[in-house]
């Protein structure tokens, strides 16, 4: 379970990690909190890059962070996204490539807040954003 007090947690990281936008081409600050099985919250920004397509998700940061760090299972992900230096003016739902990314390592169930303030958000879960989907279970028993 998902309590309140988490949830305004990892809206505020998410919310917080958009300061740290590396993102001179889009001006899009897009910002991750992402919890951890036993509780830690970890983050992550979208990072751009001159040539474009190397840029990184904010999403996708969070998750290579954690699991760079060794952590594999995750209990809930925040992502807060918008015009950088403004609050976000809407939702910001994560892209294709960042919701295979989570399926790797999450489940049908995995909860997916998207943040506009601490208290205004969206709860989902990846199953809604990513119905029938592949993952690492698909391979077991190939060759
Ligand atoms: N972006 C994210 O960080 N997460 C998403 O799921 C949507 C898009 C970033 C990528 C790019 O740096 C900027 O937002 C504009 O697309």
């Amino acid at each position: 379970m998902l309590t309140k007090e988490e949830i305004k947690a990892l809206n505020k990281k998410a919310l917080e990690m958009r300061e740290k936008s590396y993102c001179p081409y889009s001006g899009f600050a897009v910002g991750a909190g992402l919890m951890t099985i036993d509780g830690e919250i970890i983050g992550g920004c979208n990072i751009e890059n001159a040539a474009y397509t190397p840029g990184n998700c904010g999403e996708r940061t969070a998750i290579f962070n954690a699991v760079s760090q060794g952590k594999t299972k995750f209990k809930a992900l925040a992502i807060a996204g918008g015009k950088k230096g403004s609050s976000p003016a809407d939702y910001c739902p994560p892209c294709g490539v960042c919701r295979q990314v989570i399926r790797e390592f999450c489940g049908q169930d995995f909860p997916i807040i998207l943040a506009k303030t601490e208290d205004d958000y969206k709860l989902l879960t990846l199953g809604q954003l990513l119905p029938e989907s592949f993952g690492p279970e698909d391979l077991e028993g190939e060759e």
